[in-house]
């Protein structure tokens, strides 16, 4: 008994002395045994993705990508801090092969089970320690077919590849925590052909030729979702410009697309200033568009910094990709049933893009939605757009419109005054974090001095279609 306890007090002193060599830590409550951190971060929709127990500061992504074979070989380096005592943790990786993996520079031990990597440390890690993870893997990519039946993660195209994240893809070309409520910093570093341009979020802050390869370099300062991660291999004409704030703009067109695609140059940083008289100041350090050839996608997808095109879009899809790096990418939902808070102000700022344009009024559209008559409209009475029943419909269509309808109809309630400082105040205050749709209904309550419980019942939680009283 005696001897038993004693053993067991000089082994916890055993591990802190070797934990303590190899990380920072501090805090932890003493004696709290190590146990494997959650292999999920308890999303209702999507319960197999993200993982508990640490929380990543930064990725440093080194790929190194052969477009002729789709061939990825992949180093990450991942910068953790412990949340809890860790004896384990799992990390989402979908395909490839993992050669090796270390933590704090010592051999972890490897293990893969459906989209989970497991490492185990060669020593348990305490509560707040820091601590960095190499995983050295390799392989072909592979492309997911997710739940609302649409294509996602790392995807071939006539050219070379593109990859898109949401809601999952991520997890198809980088070990990660991959669910949105743990955002990083991203050093993304791609070596490709020295004919292919690499495209990542962020700054490019460096290019070097070797031999018959280019290596290209990308900096993503502010926090990011991995589902707006991405890499994009192809051949492209470049352009840069400027905003009015000087913010840099960096513009990449296949090739096949630049005949559609006149005035991007003139039109992205005309929607930025616009946005962010709107919204507020402009999340980012830099901003643009990635314009690829990838037609039989049929969708978008809001990357940070530089949205995804599979075609040359029309203006009110810029606006909508652009909108979302306030909405989704800075200001970000903690779990994907919050989707609308992404989806339904991307599409609000549509409806105002077009009324400041003099075009229609956001009133002419929200009847149109109303009355079935808009295109978009089919479907939007489905379900509750802040409650979307199953993973497969966090896509559709009443998350987008009748999201908006819900925000046309709260500034109509609040006025326009109170409805554009609480966009402004909502996108300054959760600037880089996560948010959930109670915090919303919270700070616009707040603003207006109202009672708006019944409005959003009305409008995101309850079925049926409103009466227009
Ligand atoms: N977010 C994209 C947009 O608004 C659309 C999209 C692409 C999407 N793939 C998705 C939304 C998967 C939800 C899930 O343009
Ligand atoms: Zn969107």
């Amino acid at each position: 008994m005696r001897s038993a306890r004693l053993s067991r007090v000089a082994l916890f002193t055993v591990l802190l002395l070797t934990v303590g060599t190899t990380c920072t830590s501090s805090g932890g409550r003493p004696g709290e045994a190590a146990r494997p951190g959650a292999a999920s971060a308890g999303d209702a929709l999507f319960p197999a993705l993200g993982n508990r127990g640490y929380d990543v500061a930064h990725y440093a992504l080194t790929l190194d990508y052969v477009p002729e074979t789709n061939e990825l070989t992949g180093t990450a380096v991942i910068t953790a801090r412990a949340e809890q005592p860790l004896s384990r943790f799992s990390l989402d990786l979908a395909g490839l092969s993992v050669r090796d993996a270390s933590i704090g520079g010592t051999d972890a031990e490897v293990s893969r089970k459906k989209n989970k990597l497991t490492l185990t440390p060669a020593h348990p890690l305490r509560t707040g320690a820091t601590f960095t993870t190499t995983i050295h893997y390799s392989g072909t990519p592979k492309m997911i077919t997710d739940a609302g039946g649409g294509v996602e993660g790392w995807i071939e195209t006539d050219d070379g590849a593109a990859a898109l994240g949401e809601p999952t893809g991520s997890m198809t070309w980088f070990p990660g925590n991959h669910h949105p409520s743990d955002k990083a910093l991203y050093d993304i570093t791609v070596t490709v052909p020295e004919d292919y341009t690499a495209i990542s979020n962020g700054e490019l802050t460096g290019m070097r030729h070797k031999g018959s390869r280019t290596t290209w370099r990308w900096h993503m300062g502010e926090p990011m979702a991995g589902y707006v991660a991405t890499v994009v291999v192809g051949s492209f004409d470049i352009s840069t410009t400027t905003t009015t704030r000087g913010l840099p703009v960096y513009i990449a067109i296949d090739p096949d697309e630049v005949q559609d695609s006149p005035g991007m140059t003139e039109l992205i940083p005309e929607i930025i200033d616009w946005a962010s008289s709107r919204f507020g100041r402009y999340p980012f350090a830099g901003t643009g568009a990635i314009v690829d050839h990838l037609p039989d996608l049929e969708y978008a997808l809001e990357t940070q910094t530089k949205p995804y095109f599979e075609k040359a879009p029309d203006e009110t899809l810029v606006v909508h990709e652009l909108a979302h790096q306030w909405f989704g990418n800075s200001v970000t939902p903690s779990s994907w049933q919050d989707m609308w808070l992404n989806e339904g102000f991307a599409t609000y700022a549509e409806w105002l893009w077009q009324e400041d344009q003099g075009d229609t009024t956001a009133d002419e559209i929200f009847e149109a939605f109303y009355d079935g008559t808009h295109p978009e409209s089919e479907g939007i009475w489905d379900f509750p757009p802040a409650r979307p029943p199953s993973a497969g419909q966090v896509s559709d269509s009443p998350v987008y419109g009748r999201g908006a309808m819900a925000l046309h109809r709260l500034r109509e309630t609040v006025g326009d005054r109170h409805f554009f400082a609480i966009l402004k105040t909502w996108t300054k205050r959760h600037r880089f974090g996560n948010v959930h749709t109670s915090q919303f209904i919270e700070l616009c309550e707040k603003e207006s001095g109202m009672d708006l419980t019944g409005l959003f019942e009305t409008w995101i939680y309850s079925k049926e279609k409103p009466n227009l009283a």
